[in-house]
């Protein structure tokens, strides 16, 4: 069985030997260094828990090392329990950081998020992080940053607005959802809403609202995307940017083991500049690409 197979196996069945994957450090990882930011594995009290909507709840968390070097985009991997099922840790997003806090939009969708969610106050997980590579928010290129949401891929925009917004940038905020339940656009700032089902807002996808809004915000000055959702979004927005020559940052998604680099477990294949398809670990040199090398 390879990686990908055991990892699919353990997300479906979660009968899991853990003496099979012991090599892969998956319980307590030891502090490790990733470019010029310090990895830790810290156990975390959770300080608060605050459902907003029937299946999504925000998690805050005590965990200074990650609050103190996190950037927007890093993601953390999380041992949701002290059990063997689910034996892996599940990789969320740093939705927010306030001095030694840092804040999860958990979304339940199975086992691992479900138990995160309903985890109590005054618990605490094992951390891993921060991890992954970070939105590119800095450089003179760019006056109007757009941030592109689709569903759960709302949760990094929050910490992200913030460091736009600290730079001086102008954000505008573009959230899609099925439904208008599925919108979480709680405080984000500027925000247009898409719904397939026009439950609220503009009908249709976030990419065709971005497609009627692109002129007027064009008027204001140069801009940047920066884009986070369920893959089939982002390589309709990746399109629709590379068409146009706009900049773009995708934050992609995949289903993560160790979240370090050591399973495999990640691997996607993106174009390089030279025109060739190369496979990369999201979990190290993403999840955060340049939409221009999307295989779409
Ligand atoms: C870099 C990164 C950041 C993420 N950030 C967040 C976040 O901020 N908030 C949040 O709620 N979720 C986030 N996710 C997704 C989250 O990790 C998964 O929802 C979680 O691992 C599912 O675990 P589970 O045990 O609840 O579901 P499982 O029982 O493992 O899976 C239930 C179903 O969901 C599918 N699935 C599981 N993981 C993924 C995935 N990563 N992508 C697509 N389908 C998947 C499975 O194939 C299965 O069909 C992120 C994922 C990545 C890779
Ligand atoms: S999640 Fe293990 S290599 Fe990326």
């Amino acid at each position: 069985m390879n990686v990908r197979e055991w990892l699919a196996n353990e997300r479906s069945t979660r009968l899991i030997n853990p003496s099979q994957v012991t090599h892969f450090h998956l319980y307590q990882m030891r502090p490790v260094m990733s470019g010029t930011n310090s990895i830790a594995d810290i156990r975390s009290t959770i300080v608060q828990t605050r459902r907003i909507s029937s299946d999504v709840s925000i998690i805050t968390l005590d965990c200074p090392s990650v609050a103190a070097t996190a950037k927007p985009g890093n993601f953390v991997n999380v041992k949701v329990n002290t059990s063997t099922q689910p034996l892996l840790r599940r990789p969320f997003s740093i939705h927010n950081v306030d001095e030694n806090l840092i804040e999860i939009m958990v979304k339940t969708i199975g086992c691992g998020t479900a138990l995160f969610s309903d985890a109590q106050k005054g618990s605490t997980v094992m951390v891993l992080g921060p991890l992954g590579n970070c939105f590119t928010t800095t450089g003179p290129d760019f006056k109007n940053a757009i941030l592109v949401s689709g569903g759960i891929g709302t949760a990094p925009m929050l910490f992200l607005e913030k460091a736009l917004a600290a730079q001086g940038k102008k954000v505008i905020n573009l959230i899609g959802g099925r439904t208008k339940e599925d919108l979480l656009a709680q405080n984000l700032s500027n925000c247009r809403c898409a719904t397939d089902d026009g439950s609220i807002g503009f009908k249709g996808t976030v990419v065709d609202l971005l497609r009627r809004e692109l002129q007027d915000i064009e008027k204001e000055g140069t801009l940047k995307l920066f884009a986070c959702g369920p893959n089939p979004m982002l390589k309709a927005l990746a399109k629709f940017c590379n068409d146009r020559l706009l900049a773009c940052d995708v934050s992609l998604e995949s289903v993560m083991g160790c979240g370090i680099g050591i399973c495999y477990g990640c691997s996607v294949e993106i174009n390089t500049p030279e025109g060739e398809v190369r496979t990369v670990l999201l979990c190290k040199e993403g999840p955060v690409i340049d939409a221009k090398l999307l295989v779409v």
